[in-house]
């Protein structure tokens, strides 16, 4: 098993990340940590509890982090999740209260008591990741094994021309994270938008009878609508964020290419653009494994899969 620390902004994909990390065997899921980004911290950190309690996962430690970026106003994304972040669905009220706790501090709580390194997983923006490797970062080199984040994208942008929203959002967090020095694994824009859910298969989602898969029927429905827009020429929804846990669950699902990557964050039109120095034209040593394909049915199976697990 991988043990993983969860640092998300749920958020319907975030939700999905959750969703894979609570109901599959190979992963230990320490604690969640939420992040300002889809929406306001309040409102990431209360649809994380949410989510848990939908999941039957009321005893992960949980903890609110920061509550603005680094250097950045927050900028939020209701047009893409709504004004709850977790729109078309009726989630339970929360289960469970989060812990007396920071997010940084949570996070060194759990790995000061793991006996094995533990996986940091990062699906919002990089404010509490970046905080956490400044203030505790003996810590993080004894008991981290790696990064692994959704952000980014080679050449391409979600949220600016060759922007993608979790980097967008925390430039300066994402600089300090990709020069720290520990290993990163990124799921850049390219692989998540190969990892799109057809309508047949969100049907299918509806088809599974438990309240789990209901709850994520809906919420695949409202995240579908926002991607119909013909702009994107997707035939789905791109479920970016559980695109790290599927990785760490089963890496074979995944074409990768190792390459290093830094963010630029003074750009005029470029803030927060990931460089990703694909033919190693700056000779400067790989620092990130950046996944670039994925074997999209067994991705959809792994999500049905999941989903099932609620029977
Ligand atoms: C990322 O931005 C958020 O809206 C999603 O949750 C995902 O983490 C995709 O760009
Ligand atoms: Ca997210």
């Amino acid at each position: 098993t991988t043990k993983i620390i969860l640092d998300c902004d749920p958020g319907h994909d975030d939700a999905l990340a959750l969703l894979l990390a609570v109901a599959n065997p190979m992963i230990d899921l320490l604690a969640v940590t939420t992040s300002a980004g889809n929406q306001t911290p309040a409102k990431t950190l209360n649809n994380a509890l949410r989510t848990l309690t939908l999941l039957q996962a009321t005893t992960i430690p949980v903890a609110g982090g920061n509550q603005t970026p680094l250097v950045a106003p927050l900028e939020t994304a209701p047009e893409v999740h709504g004004e709850s972040g977790l729109d078309g669905a009726e989630l339970p009220a929360p289960g469970f209260a989060p812990q007396p706790l920071t997010a940084i501090e949570l996070i060194a709580q759990t790995l000061r008591q793991s006996t094995e390194k533990v996986t940091l997983v990062v699906t919002g923006p990089m404010t509490n990741a970046a905080l956490f490797l400044r203030v505790y970062p003996e810590l993080a080199r004894e008991k981290l094994a790696q990064i692994v984040y959704m952000g980014g994208a080679m050449g391409l942008g979600n949220w600016r021309p060759s922007v993608e929203f979790n980097i967008f959002v925390d430039p300066e967090a994402a600089k300090i994270v990709m020069n720290f020095g520990l290993p990163l694994v990124m799921a850049p824009l390219n692989v998540t938008h190969r990892a799109q859910i057809h309508k047949d298969e969100i049907a299918a989602v509806g088809g599974i009878d438990n309240p789990v898969a209901h709850a994520y029927f809906g919420l695949l429905n409202f995240f579908e609508r926002y991607h119909e827009d013909p702009k994107w020429g997707f035939v789905g929804a791109p479920l970016h964020d559980p695109c790290t846990i599927a990785w760490l669950i089963d890496p074979t699902m995944f074409t990768t290419a190792k390459m290093h990557v830094d963010v630029e964050t003074q750009g005029e039109l470029t803030r927060g653009e990931t460089v990703c120095d694909y033919y190693q034209l700056t000779g400067q040593p790989a620092n990130t494994e950046v996944l670039l394909d994925l074997d999209r049915p067994r991705f959809i199976k792994l999500i049905l899969d999941s989903l099932k697990h609620f029977n």
